[in-house]
């Protein structure tokens, strides 16, 4: 649900007092509807951009301080802008700096700002709280420096390497260049290699996309999520020894598992070849969709998250046990889990006439094996990262 500018400025003035002219801008989460680990291999993916996401309010300064100041954390700093260090207890602004470091590299001229975040993303759920936070933060930095219409894919590229760089996770593409580039009723289809994109109109008439957190917070995921990522550096160096010319996993394809399987073992097979596949699954499924095959499309889904599950290792009990429960609701055409995994959410296209009954389905079952609540998000295809307007 959308939140009213003025609200938000409200709460900057409460902190930072009622002069001055104060801009809010806003970058949305998103949900990978299949795609899923392939954005630092070269393949395609196919997220949207949800209506909830990150404000940022900020009032530029005569000096060159930034101050941050966070709704939903306890915890303000002041910095210089001249000398932007990582500190222990950076917390949520860590994401900010990074950013405010990579804008110096690609030399910005930065204005000094006081800064006031509001987030409504549940965080660590796998929609990508990070991603709209720096790219909120980009946005809106950039904006104060006086760029009119910034680059979106350019500032998408740059809040990557904060959070490559700065913050230590050797994430992909995926989250940052859904919130600047999503686009209402559309998802958007990215080739990670060529950086090629299409906005995909997303009508349903029949399904709804709903998100289910499984509440189970993502502990051991950015070391995971970088072991997975250096298991599939060496599957790739291991193929080019071998055949010249490969410059990611996912331009191979079915015809090269037999090369995947005399070159590599172990992790490294089930890695790439999971790659391989999951690639292929996300192009099958543009084709189910331009059919208006959706029940194609769900299946594939399926199969994504049984890859992620067995293959890629990225899945865990509790995402497991909501994605079978949520299979278990008649007329649900595909369910799976959706960002990084190790805990967060799934996402499933439930029929429009049983999302109630899907909730207490799910909740019920859920609740019983856990001991843990279900949170259930009806999400749309939303716009990427603006200013709010009056
Ligand atoms: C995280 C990363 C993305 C992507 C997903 C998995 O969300 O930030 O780049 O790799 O995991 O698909």
């Amino acid at each position: 649900m959308a939140i009213k500018k003025e609200k938000v400025i409200a709460k900057f003035r409460e902190v930072y007092g009622s002069k001055g002219d104060v801009s809010v801008y806003f970058s949305p989460g998103r949900v990978n509807l299949i795609g899923e680990h392939i954005d630092y291999n070269g393949g395609h993916v196919f997220p949207m951009a949800i209506d909830t996401g990150t404000y940022v309010a900020v009032r530029k300064r005569p000096d060159k301080k930034v101050n941050f100041c966070s709704y939903n954390f306890d915890m303000k700093k002041t910095i210089g802008l001249e000398k932007i260090e990582a500190q222990p207890d950076d917390n949520w602004i860590k994401y900010p700096k990074g950013v405010l470091v990579e804008m110096k590299n690609a030399k910005y001229k930065l204005a000094g700002m006081d800064v006031f975040v509001y987030g409504d993303l549940p965080n660590g759920a796998g929609l990508s709280s990070s991603a709209s936070l720096e790219v909120a933060c980009a946005y809106a930095f950039a904006r104060t420096a006086g760029k009119k219409n910034p680059d979106l894919v350019a500032l998408s590229l740059l809040a990557q390497r904060a959070e490559n760089d700065f913050v230590g996770v050797k994430c992909g593409i995926m989250d940052q260049f859904a919130s600047a580039m999503g686009k209402k009723s559309h998802a958007i289809l990215l080739n990670t290699e060529t950086m090629k994109y299409a906005h995909v109109p997303l009508t349903l008439t029949t399904h709804t996309i709903v998100i289910a957190n499984s509440n189970k917070k993502r502990g051991l995921v950015d070391s995971e999520y970088n072991a997975r990522r250096a298991e599939c550096e060496r599957a790739l160096k291991a193929i080019q020894a071998k055949k010249k010319g490969v410059k990611s996993l996912c331009q191979l394809g079915a015809g090269d598992v037999g090369l995947l399987k005399k070159v590599l073992s172990g992790n490294e097979l089930k890695r790439a070849r999971f790659a391989v596949e999951e690639n292929a699954r996300v192009l099958d499924s543009m084709k189910a969709l331009k059919r208006d095959d959706i029940k194609k499309f769900g299946e594939l889904m399926n199969a994504s998250h049984d890859g992620l599950r067995d293959m890629y290792e990225v899945s865990c009990k509790e995402l497991d046990a909501l994605v079978s429960f949520s299979r278990e609701v008649p007329g649900v055409l595909g369910s799976r889990m959706t960002g990084a995994g190790f805990g967060g959410c799934i996402v499933s296209l439930v029929p429009k006439n049983s999302v109630e009954q899907y909730i207490e389905h799910i909740y019920t079952k859920y609740k019983a094996l856990t001991r843990l609540d279900t949170d259930v998000y009806i999400v749309h295809p939303s716009d990427g990262v603006h200013e709010l307007e009056d």
